[in-house]
């Protein structure tokens, strides 16, 4: 298993990423992919002795560089020490590079020993080709050279409105897929969530996990597995919060025996509670 550098993420995964597989993640704008993305790679690099490649059609590298510094990751250092490659390419040009024999990707996964590979975004092959036959064909390629080299590689997709008819292509293709979201939650707080929606040769733990993006990075919350779940059904006991308005919104208090986080941002005015 490959570990993925996500806090909760390989507990969900039962370890982490199977070793060599591809796999997509999806999620609207903003959602948090490509943080996701270049933490999976850092997190490989100076923890697991995995130099990584990330590949971008997109983002202007000065402005990656320097939000990525916002969460302590500094890539031009990772650069330098050949734990690390950040690639700026059009689909076409990566795709004729990777399909050519010692070509100039092939050249770079020796060279580093590339183990971890982050494409952002694969959305970009699709305008590429008007013929669903040629985008196809542009993802078989991809995924065959990833497996080739053995890279556990995330393939990037950007989420739109449109999306909710055909299965994509990629999906059958892929060794996994992960969702990201932002949802409206009670009308008033917006809430992300990640879902594990497929992941060939792992047991995940499934449903919707809710996730942060802290100065640290994402930061994930396993929500309680259903076995978990119809156990603290079962118990009917709660133990109340000392707080009448609290207990309410949670339909009595905390269900005895479970545990719950308590999260704020520093703005938030918290005294310490006592409750038994
Ligand atoms: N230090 C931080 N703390 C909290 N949120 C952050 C921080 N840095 C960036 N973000 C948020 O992360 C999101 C950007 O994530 P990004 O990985 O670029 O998303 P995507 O690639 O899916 O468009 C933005 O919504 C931004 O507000
Ligand atoms: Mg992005």
């Amino acid at each position: 298993m490959v570990s993925s550098g996500i806090s909760g993420l390989d507990h969900i995964l039962s370890g982490g990423f199977p070793r060599g597989s591809s796999i997509i993640v999806e999620g609207a704008p903003g959602t948090g992919k490509t943080t996701l993305g270049l933490q999976f790679l850092y997190h490989g690099a100076v923890n697991c002795d995995q130099p990584g490649i990330y590949i971008t059609f997109e983002e202007l590298p000065e402005q990656l560089y320097k939000d990525m510094l916002s969460f302590g990751w500094d890539l031009r250092r990772l650069e330098k020490h050949n734990q690390l490659r950040v690639i700026c390419t059009s689909p076409e040009v990566l795709l004729e590079q990777m399909m050519t024999p010692n070509g100039l990707f092939e050249q770079m996964v020796k060279q580093i020993q590339c183990r971890r590979v982050v494409i952002d975004s694969i959305s970009l092959f699709q305008y590429g080709s008007d013929r669903k036959g040629v985008h196809r064909q542009a993802i078989y390629s991809l995924r065959n050279m990833l497996r080739k080299f053995s890279l556990t590689s995330l393939l990037i997709r950007e989420q739109t409105h449109g999306d909710s008819g055909e299965m994509p292509f990629e999906n059958y293709v892929a060794d996994g897929l992960i969702r990201l979201s932002l949802q409206q939650h009670l009308q008033k707080y917006r809430k992300r969530t990640l879902e594990v929606l497929k992941m060939r040769g792992a047991r995940i733990s499934e449903g919707e996990h809710i996730y942060r993006i802290t100065d640290e990075g994402i930061h994930l919350i396993p929500a309680l597995s259903m076995v978990e779940d119809t156990i603290i059904a079962r118990d009917q006991q709660t133990v109340s919060t000392g707080i009448p308005r609290l207990d309410q919104l949670l339909s009595g208090g905390i269900p005895k025996g479970s545990v719950f986080i308590l999260d704020t941002n520093s703005k938030a005015n918290y005294r310490n509670r006592s409750f038994g």
